[in-house]
């Protein structure tokens, strides 16, 4: 059975290469070796080993960037990482970064042999799980989705058990969750794929346009109205509609999409009659619709339709184990090769992240560019001192909007209050100075938002 299992070692001492391969092959394991990082890295992607043993200081590049390049690479292979230094950092980057597990220097045969073999039963058991569940979970397969919390998998789940109905989902989920990549998965996994996505942001285009946008209008239906317009519905024709931050929807055109998803026909502006048009409608929305529904400031019926079925995507904060799967997403798009040291990992995982995915996606963009020599330290790690949910211009869902302006300027303020100090390592004489402001008023700014 085993026979058939092909295991690459990667290790620059030759001796030691050859011990391990007698081992091995002893056990009936196929072996295939590498002495340096690239080449390793070569075989693993062209000959798709099983099981990879790694060592984690190479001449060329170290053990934890290969593995952070094969799983990029999408490489199947359960990997075991051997290390001389019994650094638990190692371990764990090693173990976060898709690492099966690590084993100490020197190596125990009988110790080597059965971590091996359960590597291999727990890959063969991942497959049958994920076989299993067929295409309904397809992880893997899902456009520019990552994350293996078990939120997400939930998510996955959903997905594709419903992209081949006509049901409506309403995707909900704070500022930078992945509701629209949501909404792409949905398309792209049903029979729609190859009709049109229209996509609409309700919030974008002022109310006065925002009818004729959705629904169309007829030459001369209004005094500006020089030609026909097909609206986005009609657009939508056969394949799907995206309507993002629908909790934005005015009342009135509210009741208009009621209509439309009902009757499943639009009526355009000054037109004669209902058009028939096959949509299927995924909207979206950054805002809490149940607390909007007794405020009267969504309609309940409305709210019922569009939540067929719902997909609420969690806040990253609340699944940071998919930080270090998601940061090895964003760094395999640079084209040099960049890696991340294990301090600035730590620093990224305690932060609180309220701009999501976005702001993670943004924060290591930026470091790409800052990291000296291909490798991200911590200093190249920058959170934005406005908080992205306010740079996007929203803020808390449901707050009304005359409040929404101090509350913004309370976060802002609060936030970077926050950063001074941390700057200031406490010291508030000092924060006083970065912040340019006198130390009385920091104090008093402390008081008021309870920082005191
Ligand atoms: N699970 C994920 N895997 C990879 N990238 C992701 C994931 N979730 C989000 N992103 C990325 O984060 C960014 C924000 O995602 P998206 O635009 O879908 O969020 P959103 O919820 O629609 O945000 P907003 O409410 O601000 O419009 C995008 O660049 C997207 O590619
Ligand atoms: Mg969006």
């Amino acid at each position: 059975m085993k026979k058939s299992h092909r295991i690459l070692i990667v290790e620059d001492e030759r001796t030691a290469l050859r011990a391990l391969k007698l081992i091995l092959e002893d056990e009936g394991y196929s072996v295939l070796e590498a002495a340096t990082g690239e080449a390793g890295l070569r075989i693993a992607l062209n000959e798709e080993p099983d099981l990879v043993l790694l060592d984690i200081r190479l001449p060329d590049v170290d053990g934890i960037t290969i593995l952070q390049r094969l799983r990029a690479g999408h490489s199947g292979a359960a990997v075991i990482i051997m290390t001389a230094e019994t650094s638990s950092a190692n371990a764990i980057r090693a173990t976060q970064f898709g690492a099966f597990d690590y084993l100490s220097k020197p190596i125990h045969d009988e110790h080597l042999l059965l971590l091996i073999q359960r590597a291999l039963e727990y890959r063969q058991l991942e497959r049958e799980v994920r076989a299993l569940r067929g295409p309904a979970t397809p992880e893997a397969a899902i456009p520019g989705m990552v994350g293996h919390s078990p939120a997400m998998q939930e998510v996955y789940k959903v997905i594709g058990r419903v992209a081949d109905s006509a049901a409506t989902v309403l995707v909900t989920g704070e500022s930078g969750t992945g509701k629209e990549l949501v909404a792409n998965a949905i398309h792209e996994f049903s029979a729609r794929r190859n009709m049109p996505l229209i996509k609409v942001n309700c919030a974008a285009i002022p109310e006065h346009l925002l009818e004729t946008e959705l629904f169309g209008h007829e030459k001369g239906a209004f005094t500006n109205a020089v030609s026909r317009r097909i609206g986005r519905f009609e657009q939508a024709q056969g394949g799907t509609l995206f309507l993002d931050e629908v909790g934005d929807l005015p009342l009135g055109l509210q009741a208009k999409l009621l209509r439309a998803i009902q009757e499943r026909t639009v009526e355009r502006l000054g037109g004669t009659g209902p058009i028939a048009v096959d949509f299927r409608l995924v909207a979206a929305t950054a805002r809490d619709l149940n607390a909007a529904v007794p405020e009267g400031r969504f309609r309940e019926d409305l709210f019922y339709r569009l939540n067929v079925v719902g997909i609420s995507l969690p806040p990253l904060r609340n699944r940071r184990e998919d930080i270090p799967l998601l940061i090895q997403r964003f760094l395999s798009r640079s084209e040099k090769p960049v890696s991340i040291r294990q301090d600035a990992l730590e620093r990224i995982m305690q932060h609180d992240w309220p701009g999501n995915v976005r702001e993670l996606e943004n924060v290591i963009t930026r470091a790409v560019v800052l990291a000296p020599g291909g490798l991200i330290t911590p200093e190249a790690i920058a959170y934005p001192v406005i908080p992205a949910a306010v740079a996007h211009g929203r803020w808390e869902a449901g707050v009304p909007f005359r409040d929404g302006y101090w509350q913004v300027l309370r976060r802002v303020e609060a936030e970077l209050v926050r950063s001074a100090l941390r700057e200031a390592d406490g010291n508030k004489t000092e924060a006083a100075r970065i912040l340019g402001i006198q130390r009385r008023l920091l104090y008093q700014k402390m008081t008021e938002l309870g920082m005191g």
